[in-house]
């Protein structure tokens, strides 16, 4: 192993303090790419630092978005009335899902072509949920074989009801940014909800949208105007954090200006369920966005399942949701994340593998995990697989472990949170 691809974590004796983790990855994905679509300047405080949301930026200034970067997070962006420039080179979307399938449903309404590539991870993504309904509104899409690179023809788009097979904020809102531009209306009725970002970012740009129960709609040819905001604390980088604090019996924890939009929290109330006692400290709005201060003290809870509609909300949690669910006194069951397999890695199959080189005990389903609780684990070596979500994951893990654990390929965190292992260790007693 390269000595330079791993990271050693030792068992903590307690998590304590006090945190502000980086921008929410989901807002500045949508306030970067509207911003560039409206009219004026827009800035953004405490924008995501990671490399996910750097794609998007590269990407917008390829399209003749003035972008620049100020101290502590602050972004500007030019915005270009509707109206993006034709790109000179192809446009690398990195590791980001986000990117590619958002921005697609605005390359599909400009007057030129364009080209999306990603890294090898992003190349395995499925991108037909975005083809399928952008093709139907009226542009033109070649992929190979329903996959990255996409080449995007841009047209006059015409509004269409989308029915989405899985629930998908990505998609979802991709194709609410195409019917900015579509003529009549756009309606995407969800199977199950998923987060209201991009609802909630095209309102705070200007833009009406109607909201009903299970579906969201847009009216074309609404204009833009810039936006100043300050992006929450995102609350899928401070779970990490909350987890850790949830295992711990002596730990107080406490995360401020995080987000707490109510389609992003659910993991709060997991987390009440297993046990722990969450104190809201303060609530406010921003921009349609709630944003709070949150204490967690632990307690022993009962069993969790999470299912249906509740596994939507949770998908980017449910990585280390399952890496602590060992330590955790009821266990947990996971079922409908049939959608995991298709994330950064095959996030199914990575908790699996890793849970069981640290000796635990799981069982792993056709869409979900049986984990029982009440479990020792020993230190192992990890694979991240080059994922984000599953580094830091059994970076927590690992602080319940008997010995240390090795986490290979570490440098990965920086797609969502580059300064992860510094934030750790100062939360960390040992
Ligand atoms: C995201 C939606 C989710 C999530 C991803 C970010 C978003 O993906 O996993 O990390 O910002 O809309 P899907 O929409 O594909 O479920």
């Amino acid at each position: 192993m390269d000595h330079k691809s791993f990271i050693a974590i030792k068992p903590a004796r307690n998590i304590l303090g006090s945190l502000r983790v980086p921008g929410d990855k989901s807002i500045s994905h949508r306030y970067a790419m509207l911003a560039g679509l409206a009219s004026g300047r827009s800035r953004f405080d405490n924008f995501a630092p990671g490399a996910d949301c750097a794609s998007t930026l590269a990407c917008l200034g390829e399209l003749g978005c003035a972008v620049e970067w100020g101290e502590k997070g602050t972004v500007v962006i030019n915005g270009r009335s509707a109206q993006l420039q034709a790109p000179g080179r192809v446009l690398d979307c990195g590791n980001s899902g986000s990117t590619m399938r958002m921005l697609s449903g605005i390359l599909a309404a400009q007057r030129f072509a364009s080209e999306l590539t990603g890294d090898e991870s992003l190349s395995r993504r499925p991108m037909r949920r975005v083809i399928e309904p952008l093709t139907r509104m009226g542009a033109a899409i070649q992929s190979t074989d329903d996959h990255a690179p996409l080449r995007i023809q841009g047209a006059r788009l015409h509004g269409i009801t989308h029915r989405p097979p899985v629930a998908s904020a990505q998609v979802k809102t991709s194709v609410l940014f195409a019917g900015l531009f579509a003529d009549g209306k756009t309606t995407v009725e969800e199977p199950a909800r998923t987060r209201d970002h991009g609802e909630l970012a095209l309102r705070a740009f200007g833009a009406e949208v109607e909201r009903a129960p299970a579906s969201v709609s847009i009216l074309g040819g609404q204009k833009l105007h810039a936006l100043e905001a300050y992006v929450p604390g995102d609350i899928s980088s401070a779970a990490f954090f909350l987890c850790a604090g949830a295992i711990f019996p002596e730990s107080n924890l406490v995360i401020d200006g995080v987000l707490l939009n109510p389609t992003r929290s659910a993991l709060l109330d997991v987390l009440t369920a297993m046990g722990s006692r969450i104190s809201m400290l303060t609530v406010e709005e921003h921009h349609g966005e709630l944003v709070g201060t949150i204490a967690l003290t632990p307690g022993r809870g009962k069993h969790v399942r999470i299912e249906d509609a509740l596994t939507a909300l949770l998908i980017d949690e449910l990585p280390v949701l399952a890496a602590i669910a060992p330590f955790t006194a009821g266990g947990l069951e996971v079922r409908n994340a049939g959608e995991l397999r298709v994330k950064e890695s095959d996030r199914l199959s990575a908790v699996t593998c890793n849970l069981r080189a640290m000796g635990a005990q799981v069982e792993q389903t056709a869409d979900g995990w049986r984990i029982p609780g009440d479990q020792q684990l020993h230190g192992a070596e990890i694979e991240s697989y080059h994922d984000h979500r599953i580094a830091m994951a059994f970076a927590i893990a690992a602080l319940r472990a008997d010995g240390e654990t090795i986490i290979k390929n570490p440098e990965c965190v920086a797609i969502s949170y580059p300064g992860f292992f510094d934030d750790l260790d100062r939360l960390v007693e040992r």
